[in-house]
């Protein structure tokens, strides 16, 4: 019924006093989805086999459409924080949701599944070298069994958006660090994830090819995907002004709206 507050107003237009009833029905179910996390942790703690406590009692929340930084010393739990968020590392304690999805009570052959729904990008592009740009992203979809003709248009839609389009048959060794990390962008997305996790994305890369990858992480957010990124990248963090959670020692320590890097080197 309520498709959105947009279509309420256009019937509230048409039928007045009518509408009312739906209009407060339609706040109602507003209010439930916006109640919704994307990703939620509840007294998270991973302590890996060697004994090192590397998150120790992680309580977040994230809406959809958000736009977060991770930022932290280096070994501060970063990178084990967004890895539980996928499923490559399981907490030792605590609940972990993603779209409401409880992952500690998925099965392990379900795992891919999940996966589907949250893109990962990483700092080093994890591309495959034999593989065109258009089979590196293509490969995301051939695992579930896209159609040849569906598969064709959504690769060349996020090489498009990427603005890679021109460089579909190149392999990734004839590429620019930027364009590969683009690349890894693309494929991350090409399954229309609600989530992208980002892990130092910009690491490798110079302050220009840097910002180009920002803009795009950025764009793919204004079209309401979720993105979650750990970076060193203070000059980003400060100038683009959206949330930040700080970690330290496994902590969270700071978790500001529009917040700033912070003294980390
Ligand atoms: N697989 C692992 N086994 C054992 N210890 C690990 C493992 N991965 C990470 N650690 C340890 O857990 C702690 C947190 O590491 P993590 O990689 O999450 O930090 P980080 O904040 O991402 O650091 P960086 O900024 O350097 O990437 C560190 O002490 C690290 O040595
Ligand atoms: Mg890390």
């Amino acid at each position: 019924m309520c498709v959105s507050k947009g279509m309420c107003v256009t019937i509230h237009n048409v039928f007045d006093d009518k509408c009312q009833n739906i209009m407060i029905s339609c706040l109602a179910a507003n209010k439930k989805r916006l109640g919704d996390y994307m990703i939620e942790m509840k007294e998270v703690y991973k302590i890996y086999p060697n004994g090192v406590k590397a998150i120790n009692g992680i309580n977040v929340s994230i809406h959809p459409g958000e736009f977060v930084y991770v930022v932290g010393p280096s070994g501060a739990g970063k990178s084990t924080f967004i890895k539980m968020m996928y499923r490559e590392e399981k907490p030792t304690k605590g609940k972990i949701f993603i779209n409401n999805k409880d992952l500690g009570s998925i099965k392990e052959k379900e795992i891919p599944y999940v996966r589907r729904e949250i893109g990962v990008v990483f700092q080093d592009f994890k591309l495959l070298p034999t593989l065109t740009v258009f089979e590196n992203v293509a490969f995301a979809l051939e695992v579930i069994g896209e159609q040849p003709s569906i598969m064709k248009k959504k690769v060349l839609d996020v090489l498009d958006l990427v603005q890679l389009k021109h460089k579909a048959r190149q392999f990734p060794d004839q590429l620019s660090g930027g364009e590969q990390q683009r690349v890894s962008i693309a494929r991350s997305i090409v399954n229309s994830p609600e989530v992208v996790i980002a892990d130092e994305p910009t690491g490798n890369l110079d302050p220009d090819t840097s910002w180009e990858i920002m803009k795009t992480l950025e764009e793919i957010n204004n079209r309401g995907t979720t993105v979650v990124m750990a970076t060193h990248n203070k000059e980003i963090v400060n100038s683009m002004k959206k949330r930040v959670i700080a970690i330290e020692d496994g902590m969270i320590v700071r978790d500001e709206a529009r917040g700033e890097y912070g003294i980390y080197d």
